[in-house]
């Protein structure tokens, strides 16, 4: 069974951050665990992530064997400190980065299938941008075969001219992995033990090298932040992509942004200027209108959200509910064919089918020390302008007069006016008006 080591031990110096670089988001998750997730589609037997001392409490470690790196020498040195927690040492060992999150599983199977000691991904460098990236060379015999990979610092001129650039994940033989990392040294310009040296001592003792080719988009290499605001734009460009590929229309797809688990269904519409943040699903035929921001929310299918809308905190939209412009729902369930149209906030509520929430209304949910729920019945009518003092029940079949604040919880079928009586004095402005004009 396959073994795989992740390497997140480095001093992400470049990203010039107090946050490990495999720690930052993409699409709303650490980099590292885009890289787990890809490399979960190989069913491994065991994943190895070497870390830094920095990291090892860190919850996003759960299924995963960890070994600490205490000093940053260098990726060979790394992977020197997993070889003793491999379980399986007789089979492959696969070797990735944490900061190349963009890595498809279908690529990794390809890997695996090749039948080499050592086999590795070259990326071919075919733009004049592309070549100007620092990435380690990978150097060819005249049959081309891979005869050794020259890091871009310690590359001569003719060296970088090479049109392969190495990806940083391998595939190789454990038993032989272990035979050859106490040979790496660090005589070179950093004074690392790389990793990519293994790779001219494998051609040296004849053991077999083989590469595939992938593209540089998906083995970008993530050092730098604006390295990490292109990961993150692909990463975008994939997404929106796949949702239309499922039948999901965007109106103008470069403005709305996904997360990494985001779930629309087919004949979704989604206007311009939308954001998902994480843990959205929406079922078939739901509208979400321009400037939308979506976080933790499920909207069943017809629901129809914004524009200008915010929902959040467990959200669920059932069947043909709606929500318009200015209206934030938090932690709420919104019943079928209930409306929020206009500027209201919905938070901590449970609102049962077709309530029609007016304008302006607002659960107060929070007394400064707590949250308190908000129920609403069946088929009620909550007049515009009302504030719904929580903890508060409003029965079913219930009408809320407009501009009420209600305290007390209301009994189904009933009408709750809870505002000052009006008063109209006939003929009092004019009496005023008329003694004080000029
Ligand atoms: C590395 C490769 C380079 C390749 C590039 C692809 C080496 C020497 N070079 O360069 O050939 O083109 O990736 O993206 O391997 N790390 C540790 N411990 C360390 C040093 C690094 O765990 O002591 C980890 C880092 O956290 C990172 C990964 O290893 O996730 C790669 O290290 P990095 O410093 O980013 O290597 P590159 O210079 O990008
Ligand atoms: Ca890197």
């Amino acid at each position: 069974m396959l073994s795989v080591i992740i390497l997140a031990a480095g001093q992400s110096k470049r990203m010039k951050s107090s946050l490990s670089k495999v720690l930052h988001p993409l699409g709303g998750l650490p980099m590292i665990q885009h890289v787990f997730n890809a490399v979960l589609g190989l069913d491994p037997r065991q994943v190895i992530a070497v870390i830094s001392p920095s990291l090892q409490h860190h919850p996003f470690l759960g299924a995963v064997t960890t070994v600490i790196q205490d000093q940053p020498l260098g990726t060979g040195h790394a992977v020197q400190c997993a070889v003793d927690s491999i379980e399986d040492q007789s089979r492959d060992v696969l070797i990735l980065c944490g900061d190349t999150p963009l890595i498809r599983p279908e690529t990794l199977k390809h890997l695996m299938e090749i039948d080499a000691d050592l086999a590795l991904v070259a990326m071919p460098l075919d733009t004049a941008e592309r070549r100007a990236q620092p990435y380690g060379r990978i150097l060819l015999d005249d049959k081309g075969v891979p005869l050794g990979i020259v890091e871009y610092k310690d590359a001569t001129d003719q060296m970088r001219e090479s049109p392969l650039a190495n990806a940083g994940v391998y595939k190789v033989k454990a038993s032989l992995l272990r035979e050859i990392l106490p040979q790496l040294n660090n005589k070179n310009t950093t004074g690392e033990y790389y990793l990519t040296d293994m790779v001219g001592l494998f051609y040296e003792r004849g053991h077999s090298v083989k590469l595939i080719q992938a593209d540089e988009e998906e083995f970008l290499g993530i050092n730098t932040r604006a390295e990490l605001a292109r990961a993150e734009s692909i990463l975008q460009h994939r997404w929106r992509a796949n949702a239309m590929e499922n039948g999901v229309t965007l109106v103008q797809p470069e403005t709305i942004f996904f997360a990494h688990d985001t779930h629309v269904e087919k004949d979704c519409r989604i206007g311009p200027f939308v954001t998902f943040g994480p843990g959205v699903k929406l079922h078939e035929n739901v509208t979400v209108m321009s400037f939308c921001h979506l976080e933790h929310t499920v909207a069943e299918s017809g629901v129809t959200i914004g524009p200008f809308a915010h929902t959040r905190g467990n959200s669920v939209f059932l069947a043909e509910s709606s929500i318009g412009n200015f209206v934030e729902v938090k932690g709420s369930v919104i019943g079928k064919k209930s409306k929020a149209k206009h500027l209201s906030y919905i938070g901590d509520s449970d609102i049962g089918d077709s309530v029609n929430i007016g304008a302006g209304t607002i659960t107060c949910n929070y007394d400064g020390y707590k949250k308190s729920r908000t129920i609403i019945g069946a088929g009620s009518f909550i007049g515009a302008n009302s504030t719904l003092i929580a903890p508060i029940k409003i029965g079913e079949g219930v009408i809320v007069a407009a501009g009420s604040t209600v305290t007390k919880d209301v009994p189904d079928g009933s009408l709750a006016i809870a505002r000052p009586p009006q008063a109209v004095k006939v003929g009092w402005a004019r009496t005023f008006h008329d003694k004080n004009r000029c």
